[in-house]
């Protein structure tokens, strides 16, 4: 569905270039929901407006649905634009016009459709989020997931192929951030809408994404299925968005009570479980057979998408040889480990 090749860009001002992005390369399938993990000032926005030429590239490809965008017309790319939706961290709404108003404006500059489409099609689009009760409220006077969940109707007017987002839930409540979660994936499910969205919190990645890239100072260092990048990362950015810097800061929230001392007998694990494995009593047989000792010291069951899985923080009491063939079997046993000190 998007196949990005090898795209660069750069700003230029008078006294320096400044490289965005560095020979980025992806591919979004049909009707997958792809994230792009990043710390601020990676490159995030820049690479998710290239996606519809908002920005240029200096060099490579963006082909969406076979066509490359860098290499079409002003008015053939203007067709594209209109089957690409976006929604954005700050709603990006007209406050001057009615909840109506703002999904219905998009189809009055189209001009295809009459009034009364244009009204069951807006009334149809403000069911599907929820804002039936709410269509002749301004913006202003709507709550944060409201103007959200209102973004979300207006970027689907057009009936786009692709959703773009970017950072969509950054300035939501938890509670509200997992209630427009939920909504992304019930419009991925229900029309097939394939999702591309920039966020900074591996939540979102977790909750929702099949697929996830992340990106450093312009490079994509790591992408795979979700499942393997949130268990098994591999770049050393990834493990620090992922698993250390979600350990350490856990230590440092339990410092009054619990304080790590590195020793040859002392050693912080952190185990990932997925699929069926997280159900089975894998700690207790280890510390059975090689009379070693786990303390939990932090422990979540969830789900990334619908995949169960199961991390652990655990402090293993053993010698050095004793923790070694706990991680053989681990291995044999396909759980993934992480040894943090
Ligand atoms: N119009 C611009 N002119 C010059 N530099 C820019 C411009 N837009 C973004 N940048 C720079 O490009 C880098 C990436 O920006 P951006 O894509 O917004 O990152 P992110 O969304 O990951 O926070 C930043 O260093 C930013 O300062
Ligand atoms: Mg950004």
């Amino acid at each position: 569905m998007i196949e990005v090749k090898n795209l660069s860009l750069s700003y230029s001002n008078k006294k320096q270039k400044v490289q965005v992005l560095n020979n980025v390369s992806l591919s979004v399938a049909k009707g997958e929901i792809y994230g792009i993990i990043g710390k601020s000032g990676a490159g995030k926005s820049t690479l998710l407006k290239s996606l519809n030429l908002l920005e240029k590239p200096d060099s490579g490809s963006v082909v969406i649905d076979g066509i490359d965008i860098t290499k079409i017309k002003k008015d053939e790319l203007r067709k594209i634009r209109q089957s690409i939706g976006m929604i954005f961290q700050g709603f990006n709404l007209l406050n001057s016009k009615t909840a109506f108003d703002n999904v219905a404006l998009p189809l009055i500059l189209q001009g295809k459709l009459t009034k009364s489409e244009i009204k069951t099609k807006v009334d149809g689009l403000l069911a599907l989020v929820g804002l039936s009760d709410f269509a002749h409220k301004h913006p202003d006077s709507l709550s944060g997931g409201q103007k959200q969940r209102l973004g979300i109707a207006r970027a689907l007017t057009t009936d786009p192929i692709i959703l773009l987002s970017d950072e969509a839930t950054s300035a939501l409540d938890p509670e509200t951030t997992n209630s427009i979660l939920e909504l992304l994936l019930t419009i991925n499910e229900k029309f097939g809408l394939t999702i591309v969205l920039i966020t900074h919190e591996i939540d979102v990645i977790r909750k929702i994404c099949d697929k996830v890239a992340v990106i450093d100072k312009g490079v994509i260092v790591e992408s795979g299925t979700t499942v393997d990048v949130i268990l098994h990362p591999k770049h050393e950015l990834t493990r620090k968005l992922i698993i250390e810097e979600e350990s350490h800061r856990y230590l440092e929230q339990v410092s009054d009570f619990y304080k790590f001392d590195k020793t040859d007998n002392s050693h912080l694990v952190v185990i990932s479980f997925i699929g069926n494995t997280a159900f089975d009593p894998i700690l207790g047989q280890i510390s059975h057979e090689l009379d070693i000792t786990f303390s939990i010291l932090r422990g979540e069951l969830g789900r990334i998408k619908k995949m169960p899985f199961g991390q652990m923080l655990v402090e293993v009491r053993g010698s050095v040889s004793q923790l070694d063939n706990a991680l053989k079997i681990f291995k044999q046993l396909n759980v993934h480990y992480e040894l943090i000190a």
